[in-house]
């Protein structure tokens, strides 16, 4: 059975935590809100407890798990030799969205956690509760999204309710989370680093502080047979429905729209707040951070929208990481007329 607990800014949440300490202590899994999406986390030094979130969460065991630490000295725990380039990130972004890949110590970790690779994703959440949870357990937290595997992540403790009840013993509802996307995974084992994920953290900020850095494009991760992070090449963020990008111009969306109607097909739109006029079935606006798009993935699932239709956006800023989730929410997949 699941139990849900709450986490507020007034109460003291004493119990709250003290029951997600002493779960995590005695090897089980909890979910807890962090300022991106929602993690399924266990002690990250031990395996069998780390085997326990690749079960409830179905997920492949060749994809790696990332490392939360509540402070930044706690680093050096982990990492084997921390590059001059990553100790500048982390000053500038941690606590934060931005997950760093960096060359682990050997035999510290849960093998399981780094899924035999010799490197680690560590990062230190900014969110509160986060925060007092892996401050009050004192040990790093490997933690995947909270979702079933192929569902888009959870933004909020219901999300995770409806993939995991009965699979895990506790969440710790903190709310909304913030960002609303994971968090961008930037790989410092290479000159220049390459983001393996977009996230939060966007390209231009991360030169802002280390100078040039690579971010693939969806065609060039296509072409790369040996994804960088293996869980790239998984199926991700799939509603029910089939996804079809569509040019972000509203003549071109009402064409759409009519045609598939006229096919007799019930259609939802996902698009920025100023399509909403347009004649959809059902319209999911994805915020201009895209922080309410999973959120409106989650919801075509409750429609009986036969075809969901999502609005390309920039690749500039944020706007890389939020194409980069409809991409694969669509398999790639374009609407043809
Ligand atoms: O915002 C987030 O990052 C959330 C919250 C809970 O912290 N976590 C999250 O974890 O999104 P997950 O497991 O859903 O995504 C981790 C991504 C996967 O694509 C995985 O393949 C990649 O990071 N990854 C993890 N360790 C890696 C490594 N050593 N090398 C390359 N990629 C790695
Ligand atoms: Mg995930």
């Amino acid at each position: 059975e699941t139990v849900r607990v709450l986490v507020d800014s007034d109460g003291d949440n004493e119990e709250s935590y003290s029951q997600a300490v002493d779960l995590l202590n005695n090897g089980e899994v909890v979910a807890f809100p962090t300022e991106t999406v929602y993690g399924l986390g266990a002690v990250a030094t031990n395996d069998l407890a780390v085997k326990k979130i690749f079960e409830a969460k179905g997920r492949p065991s060749d994809n790696p798990l990332i490392v939360h630490i509540g402070t930044i000295e706690e680093i050096t725990n982990y990492i084997e030799e921390i590059p001059e380039n990553a100790r500048k990130l982390m000053d500038a972004f941690w606590p934060g969205p931005l997950t760093i890949i960096m060359k682990a110590k050997k035999d510290v970790l849960a093998p399981s956690v780094t899924a035999g690779l010799s490197t680690v994703g560590m990062r230190m959440p900014s969110h509160g509760v986060a925060l007092q949870l892996l401050r009050r357990l004192k040990k790093p937290v490997a933690a995947p999204s909270a979702n079933r595997s192929g569902k888009p992540s959870p933004t909020k403790a219901i999300h995770v309710e409806e993939d995991l009840r009965g699979r895990i013993p506790l969440i710790v509802d903190g709310g909304v989370t913030g960002i609303g996307l994971e968090s961008t995974v930037l790989d410092v084992t290479v000159n220049p680093p390459v983001i393996l994920r977009p996230g939060g953290v966007t390209k231009e900020m991360l030169e802002g502080v280390i100078g040039q850095v690579i971010q693939p494009n969806h065609e060039q991760q296509k072409l790369d047979s040996t994804p960088k992070a293996p869980g790239m090449k998984y199926t991700h963020y799939a509603p029910n429905a089939p996804v079809y990008l569509i040019e972000s111009n509203k003549d071109v969306v009402e064409k759409a729209l009519l045609k598939l109607k006229n096919e007799g097909n019930k259609v939802a739109l996902l698009a920025p707040d100023q399509f909403k006029e347009l004649k959809a079935d059902y319209f999911f606006p994805f915020g201009e951070e895209g922080d309410k798009l999973y959120d409106a993935l989650r919801a075509c699932d409750k429609t009986d929208a036969a075809i969901i239709l999502a609005t390309e956006t920039t690749t500039e800023g944020v706007g890389a990481a939020i194409m980069n989730r409809l991409q694969k929410a669509a398999g790639g997949k374009w609407f043809n007329f």
